[in-house]
């Protein structure tokens, strides 16, 4: 199983991202890969973004399975302030306008994001890489509980009697979700990728899987040029309903 990594953007190869002029009837699968840059106009922190969390916290204090043990404190406390936040979010004319796209296409949201955003938009088909803020995970045997309010504590048990930790997928972690992530984006014929750094893999690495996507299209206010792609460079409010409304009238 492939584990998370920071690596930065290789050399994408253009060509197998053109589009191939295939009739828009077939272009029935879209796949939507996001990033925290679709959560930043709800006012959730980036990470890479100048003043973004990563220029708070050091990865290596808040963010591996080393941190958790060395200062299991810090941890928590850095998921708590983040859950905190998330309770008092909701989402934002991106997350909202994507939804529009189930009306007619079949729609899967893959995240890197540990908000419920997309959730509680009403999207359907949502695959979290990257864990779930409002979800904890037994120390002993790994099963998944809901966290109840914002705040998950030191002391705070699974049935079994074990401390339970965040269910975030840390750094230097399996990425257990990532087959099914590949395997979605192979039979996408569109495939978005929103307010995303491309920075973290194995994540980064599904651009590689979209060898049936006509459309390859990335919106991101500031984007990592990306070659032989459609790049839209512009906020996710403003980009995505656009977007959105233009492929309902394909
Ligand atoms: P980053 O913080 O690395 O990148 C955010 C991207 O969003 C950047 O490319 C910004 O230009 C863009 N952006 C910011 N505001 C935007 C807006 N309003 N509209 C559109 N784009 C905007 O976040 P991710 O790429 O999501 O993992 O980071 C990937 C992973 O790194 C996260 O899942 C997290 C982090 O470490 C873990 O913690 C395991």
């Amino acid at each position: 199983m492939s584990q998370i990594i920071v690596q930065f953007l290789q050399n994408l190869n253009s060509d197998k991202f053109k589009n191939h002029n295939i009739p828009n009837t077939f272009m029935k699968n879209i796949v939507v890969f996001t990033g925290a840059g679709i959560s930043a106009e709800s006012g959730l922190g980036t990470f890479r973004d100048s003043n973004g969390l990563w220029e708070k916290y050091k990865i290596e204090d808040v963010a591996t399975p080393e941190a958790f043990q060395n200062n299991p404190s810090l941890v928590m406390d850095f998921y708590n302030i983040r859950r905190k936040e998330l309770f008092n979010s909701n989402p934002n004319k991106a997350h909202i306008s994507l939804v529009k796209l189930q009306e007619k296409y079949s729609l899967h949201i893959i995240t890197q994001n540990v908000d419920d955003l997309h959730e509680r938009s009403g999207a359907k088909n949502i695959l979290h890489l990257h864990g779930k803020l409002n979800e904890s995970k037994s120390t002993i045997d790994g099963k998944i509980y809901p966290i109840q309010g914002p705040y998950l504590n030191i002391g705070d048990l699974c049935e079994k009697g074990g401390q339970l930790r965040p269910n975030i997928v840390w750094f230097g972690e399996d990425v257990p979700n990532m087959e099914i992530a590949i395997n979605l984006v192979k039979k996408a014929h569109i495939f978005i990728i929103i307010g995303t750094s491309l920075n973290v893999y194995p994540a980064a690495s599904l651009i590689d899987y979209a060898v049936n996507s006509q459309r390859i299209i990335l919106i991101d206010k500031s984007p990592t040029f990306l070659d032989g792609i459609e790049v839209i460079r512009e906020k996710a409010t403003q980009a995505v309903p656009k977007l959105v409304d233009d492929l309902l009238n394909l």
